[in-house]
This record gives structure tokens, C-alpha cells and sequence, in this order.
């Protein structure tokens, strides 16, 4: 695991370290195997030091010029046969894959959060992804316990291109005062047996970050029903993003 400091790398461990104890206390990891994890997680802030991997994924900040500054401090520490995986919510995986010099050795690997719990991995091949690569990307999500379903590369992927614009049709909902933010949710609920209404989702998401996607849908397709909604524009301006700060449709403690 590489991080650009090495109080990142040990924060992002202690993480895990801490994910990890809890699943032994919740009895869905033994001893053993926490150890076993452990002992092979190793943390980094040197690209040379990962010259030896055969899979690298990739999750840095959601900016292609960070991505692909990451992919070339990378490539010439690694193997031609090594594959880059990206993580990207949203960025088209055939323009990373062509920025990175090994477009069919490229694939994007999109795991939801949070990852330990959610079975689902959307596996991205681009335009030029090898056929091989795609297999042992849905081979490796597969060996992690997840659920790979391959997804071609559209904006959005299926899934926020699906989520994305319900969420911020709930948020229409709310501005035009068709019901009230929990109205809305239960609606969700219990009559489509979602575990989440769809503004408490966001809320968890971030609602930044739900603008973002809804910018790249509407920026991707120049179709008017991606724009983002008003309301959900005015919230992201006042700093209420959701659970993050505290407020966002709902009101949340200082924790
Ligand atoms: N947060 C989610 O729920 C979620 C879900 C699915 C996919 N993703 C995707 O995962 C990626 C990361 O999202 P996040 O929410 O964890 O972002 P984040 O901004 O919280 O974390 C990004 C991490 O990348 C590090 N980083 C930045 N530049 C780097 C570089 N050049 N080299 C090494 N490390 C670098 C940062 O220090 C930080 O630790 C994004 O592409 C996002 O779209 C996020």
C-alpha cells in the first residue's frame, strides 16, 4: 500500500488494523487470519519498491491529472506484464488507460464502499483492454470473495449512472416540496425495500461528490437530464455535504 506520506501509509494501516480486530470481534474473521492479513499488508511511500507486484490498483484522488501522475511515476519501475487497475467512480478508463503507455494491460476495478462488506466490483475493460487482462481482473475481485460483473466503459459505469440520477430526482422531490427529506426516504424504503433512502445515501456519499458524478453524466452525454439539481448546487455552496460536516439533508452529530 502507497501513499504520497508516511503518516498517510500509517493512518491508512491503522485502518485496516482496526477493520480487521472488529471482524474478529464480530466473529466474521478468526485470530489467525487477522494475523495472516497483517503479516501481508506492506506499506510504502516509494513507487520502486512496488516493481515487483503483478496487479496494482489504483485509488488516489478522483482527478485525472493525479491519476495519471501516479500511473508515470509507476510504469518504469514495473514489468511490461503488470496490469494497472483504476478505482475511478467516473473517469473513462480508455483515457487513462491511453495516458498510461500499457493501454491493454489497463482495466478499471470499481469497488464500493464500504469495500469489506459490499460483494460488488464493476470490472471495466477500455477500448484496448486485452481480453486476458479483463480475466484476471474478474479473477483477482473474484479471489477477494467479491461478486466482478463486467461493465463496459460509459460515464457512470451502471452504477452511478443508475443511482446518480435517482438521487438527484429525490432531490428534485425536496426542492419542489413533493414530501419532506424522511417522507422521500420512506417512500424509498418501504415501498422499494431499499436499506437507505436516497437522501440519507447521499448524505453518506457526500453530496459533493454526487455533484461531481452528476457534472461528469451531464459533461459526458450533454444531455439536460444529468444537470445537477438546483437545491443539490446550493447545498454543495453552503458546505453542507452530508455526514462529513455534519449537515447535509439531515442534521448529524459534532462526531
Ligand atoms: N469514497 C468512496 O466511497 C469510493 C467508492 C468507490 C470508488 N472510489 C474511488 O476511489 C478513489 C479514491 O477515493 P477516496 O474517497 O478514497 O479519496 P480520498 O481523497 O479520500 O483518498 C485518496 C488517497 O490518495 C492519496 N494520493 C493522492 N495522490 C497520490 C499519489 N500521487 N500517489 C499515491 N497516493 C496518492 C491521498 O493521499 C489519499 O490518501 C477515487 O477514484 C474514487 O472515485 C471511492
Amino acid at each position: 500500500m502507497l501513499d504520497t506520506s508516511q503518516a498517510l501509509v500509517e493512518a491508512g494501516a491503522k485502518r485496516i488494523a482496526i477493520g480487521l480486530a472488529r471482524d474478529v470481534e464480530k466473529e466474521r474473521l478468526t485470530e489467525e487470519q487477522r494475523q495472516q492479513s497483517l503479516a501481508r499488508l506492506k506499506t510504502t511511500t516509494a513507487f520502486a519498491e512496488l516493481a515487483e507486484a503483478d496487479f496494482i490498483i489504483e485509488a488516489v484522488t478522483e482527478k485525472f491529472e493525479v491519476k495519471t501522475g501516479a500511473f508515470h511515476s509507476l510504469d518504469p519501475h514495473c514489468r511490461p506484464e503488470t496490469i494497472f487497475a483504476s478505482n475511478t467512480s467516473s473517469i473513462s478508463i480508455t483515457r487513462l488507460a491511453a495516458a498510461t503507455g500499457r493501454p491493454e494491460k489497463f482495466v478499471g476495478l470499481h469497488f464500493f464502499n464500504p469495500v469489506p462488506v459490499m460483494k460488488l466490483v464493476e470490472v471495466v475493460p477500455g477500448l484496448q483492454t486485452a481480453p486476458e487482462t479483463v480475466e484476471q481482473a474478474i479473477a483477482l475481485a473474484a479471489s477477494a470473495g467479491k461478486t466482478p460483473v463486467r461493465v463496459n466503459d460509459f460515464p457512470g459505469f451502471v452504477s452511478n449512472r443508475v443511482l446518480m440520477p435517482m438521487i438527484n430526482e429525490a432531490v428534485f422531490c425536496l426542492m419542489e416540496g413533493v414530501a419532506d427529506a424522511a417522507g422521500i426516504d420512506n417512500v424509498m424504503k418501504l415501498g422499494m425495500n431499499h436499506p437507505m433512502g436516497p437522501l440519507e445515501l447521499a448524505d453518506l456519499i457526500g453530496l459533493d461528490v454526487c455533484r461531481d458524478i452528476m457534472m461528469v453524466l451531464y459533461e459526458s452525454f450533454h444531455d439536460s437530464k444529468y444537470r445537477p439539481c438546483p437545491l443539490l448546487e446550493k447545498m454543495v455552496a453552503a458546505g453542507w455535504l452530508g455526514q462529513k460536516t455534519g449537515r447535509g439533508f439531515y442534521e448529524y452529530g459534532k462526531q
